[in-house]
This record gives structure tokens, sequence and C-alpha cells, in this order.
């Protein structure tokens, strides 16, 4: 939301008023004097005008988890533990999961209270790369890679898949990198191939590794670095 239309929302300013208070730098978010109306400001902001707080900020919060097998991406599951029961943090029912993994998928798993920061790393128009270590019940053919790259229809949603890049490790095993997150999507693509995908582990989302000292159940707040990587 900008700033100008923040404060004018409080009872104690109209829109003159708010002009006012920028032009005079009387405004700070997170203390830096701001001057321009459309600064945008978010719900973790800290907004003061002079000395007073008029919106404390609340903390921003974001999770790298190891996702272990068996358990369910959802914040609440009525058969089976949840990722959310693997974290020991307050306010839980504040964090949503950005990218969800099937029930035993395992590796990265981002979780967080932003939503904004959750979409950037999720939406396929920011083509960031989600990248997956791939193990299949068959041989993994030639024609794979080809395919992956030009995309593979999917007759349920109508579509077809964005550009994939597969690099083969061994005759069952692949790293694939995909930009998008459709339902089951690596397992659907390999089901073009009547290939059953036997062990999915997601190793990367855009610039965010899993953490190698991370077991599975194992989970770390980000660093400030990797949360300003996304
Ligand atoms: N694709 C799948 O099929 N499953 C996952 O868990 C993630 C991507």
């Amino acid at each position: 939301m900008r700033v100008d239309r923040f404060l004018s929302n409080l009872p104690q300013f109209n829109r003159q008023q708010v002009r006012l208070l920028l032009a005079e730098h009387r405004v700070s978010v997170d203390g830096v004097v701001i001057s321009d109306a459309h600064h945008d400001v978010r719900e973790f902001s800290l907004i003061c005008v002079d000395d007073a707080i008029l919106q404390a900020g609340k903390p921003a919060r974001y999770f790298m988890l190891h996702k272990p097998q068996g358990c369910v991406s959802a914040t609440s599951d009525p058969q089976h533990p949840t990722v959310l029961d693997l974290l020991d943090e307050p306010d839980k029912a504040e964090l949503h999961i950005a990218g969800r993994l099937d029930f035993n998928t395992t590796g990265l798993m981002l979780i967080t209270n932003d939503g904004q920061w959750s979409r950037r790393l999720t939406q396929p128009q920011t083509k960031l790369p989600k990248v997956y270590y791939v193990q299949t019940e068959q041989d993994i053919g030639p024609e794979y890679a080809a395919m992956f790259a030009k995309g593979v229809y999917f007759a349920f949603e109508d579509l077809t898949t964005q550009p994939a890049e597969l690099e083969l490790l061994s005759s069952r095993t692949a790293r694939l990198s995909i930009i998008e997150g459709r339902y089951h999507q690596v397992k659907r693509m390999f089901g073009y191939f009547d290939n059953k995908v036997i062990g999915l582990h997601r190793e990367r989302m855009g610039p965010l590794v899993l953490d190698a000292a991370l077991t599975p159940g194992q989970y770390r707040p980000l660093t400030d670095e990797e949360i300003r990587q996304v």
C-alpha cells in the first residue's frame, strides 16, 4: 500500500495533512525519512510521524525446512502430520508454504508469513527455477530432454508446460529444472513416457539451495542475505 493511503486511512489525518507531513519530512518508514507519497508500506513496516509510532510493523519470518517423506504440505490435516507440525515456532497460523511438495517428496520447503516474497518465488512469471532430483522406475530415454524443453501437454488443464531442463545423471536418475509448480508436475511429465517417479527431492528454489546441514525434518531461519536474494 502507498504510504499516503496508509496515513490518510488513519482517523487523525486527512489527505491534505498527509501531503504536508510528507513535504515537511515528518514521516519515516523503517527509520528512513520518506517524502514520496507512493512509497510502498506493508504490515511489516515500522511507520512513524515525528516520534509517534503509527504502525509497529510485525516481524517478517522466513524458514527453510528439509521436508521428510510422509508429511503433507498443508497447514492442517486430519490424518497425517503436516510440515508446520515440524516447526517449533509461535503463531504458526500466520505462516504459509511457498510451493507445496507431495506427501512423499523430500527436500527444500520454504515457509513464511510474507505473501509478496513467496509469490515472487513461486509465480511462473518470475521464471525462478525449481530444481528436483528425480529417480525413475524405468530408464530415462534420450527423447525426454527434448520433450521437456518443448513442453508437455497436460490435458486436464489444457496447457503445455513451460520449457524445462533435464540433465541425465544415470540411466534412472536426473536433475529437472522447472519454472512452474503445477499439480504433480514432475510426476506427470515423466508420466508422459509412462515412467513412474519413485523418488523426488527438491534441491533448490531460485537462488535458495537446501542447506546440506539440515537432516530430514530439520529447519532453520533464512539468513538476511537469502531473504534478499529472492
Ligand atoms: N512435482 C511433483 O510431481 N511432485 C512434487 O512434490 C513436486 C513437483
